[in-house]
């Protein structure tokens, strides 16, 4: 892979949610907020703060919403504006400022493989990253900023790894092959969600990749794999044989947002980096330690 800059990310936003239904029966789930921001506008600041310039998500029927976020909310804005709501006025106008995002839709549910390739024209000639926006990382150094420098440093596409106990590798791509360094491997074997017992590692897929355009070639080639689906874990099992990949330990605090306890988690985790939410919620918290249930 070239040295070409990276910069765009394709944030796959077409899965239905169904999960956490019913409240994501009319909105999409990639706007459930994490106390008071939507999901995916953490990962869309994780990006802008790697010097991401273009922000590409693939969604599907009854995402608008997503799009209207990171649009001008022209009324809205003015109004905050005659009420002399300036501070409110001007964080809502950043959201619009942040970064240039184009919508795309995946027609039909193929998988995550798929939802990648519906980018391919948008994405070009270069390499880009993929942002999952179930998995959201707390980190000094955005995780994809992370990704970059390996890629950067390897000229090989890169994924984001983390250690999972055994019993949940199931539930990942599972990745294992020789390591480079304390953080780095580069990839011999992947699996997509193996069954109990069967994974080649301990080492799971978290939702951060680079990739080069090449990755686009193979998934129009892999066949339906886990689900009957187009897995992007296959297609990269394509790469590691035939360019090689590059599996990245990450430095931060991942939270799979996608999961109920994890969205609590989280919830909990950016709530208490809130200076006006702190105190408060961890004196609630007591209250609930000590037995004492709720008092108010
Ligand atoms: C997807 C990928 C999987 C990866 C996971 C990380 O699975 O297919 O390889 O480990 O994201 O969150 P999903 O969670 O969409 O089932």
């Amino acid at each position: 892979m070239s040295a070409a800059e990276v910069s765009r990310v394709v944030i796959p936003a077409a899965g239905l949610g169904t999960r956490f239904l019913p409240a994501t029966k009319s909105v999409p789930k990639e706007l459930l907020p994490i106390v008071d921001v939507p999901t995916i506008q953490y990962i869309v600041e994780e990006a802008v703060r790697a010097g991401i310039k273009d922000v590409i998500v693939v969604n599907g029927r009854g995402k608008v919403a997503i799009e209207d976020h990171f649009d001008i909310a022209f009324e809205l804005e003015t109004v905050l504006r005659e009420r002399g709501k300036k501070e409110l006025y001007d964080q809502l106008h950043a959201i619009s400022d942040m970064t240039r995002v184009v919508s795309l839709r995946q027609k039909q549910p193929l998988g995550l493989g798929h939802a990648v390739l519906c980018a391919a024209s948008v994405v070009g000639p270069n390499p880009f990253g993929v942002i999952l926006g179930d998995d959201l990382i707390d980190a000094e150094v955005p995780a994809i900023q992370q990704l970059i420098d390996a890629y950067r440093k390897h000229g090989k596409g890169v994924v984001a790894l983390m250690e999972v106990p055994p019993e949940e590798a199931p539930l990942y791509g599972i990745a294992a092959g020789r390591a480079l360094d304390d953080r780095t491997i580069a990839i011999s074997q992947l699996v997509e969600k193996p069954k109990p017992g069967t994974a080649p590692s301990s080492l799971a897929i978290i939702g951060r990749y680079v990739l080069p355009p090449s990755i686009f070639d193979v998934l129009r080639e892999v066949p339906p794999g886990v689900g009957g689906e187009i897995q992007l874990t296959d297609g990269l099992a394509v790469l590691a044989r035939t360019e090689g990949l590059i599996g990245y330990r990450f430095e931060g605090r991942r939270f799979d947002a996608g999961d109920r306890m994890g969205y609590l988690r989280a919830n909990i985790h950016y709530a208490l980096k809130r200076p006006e939410l702190r105190e408060p919620l961890l004196a609630y918290m007591r209250t609930l330690t000590n037995g004492g249930g709720e008092r108010r």
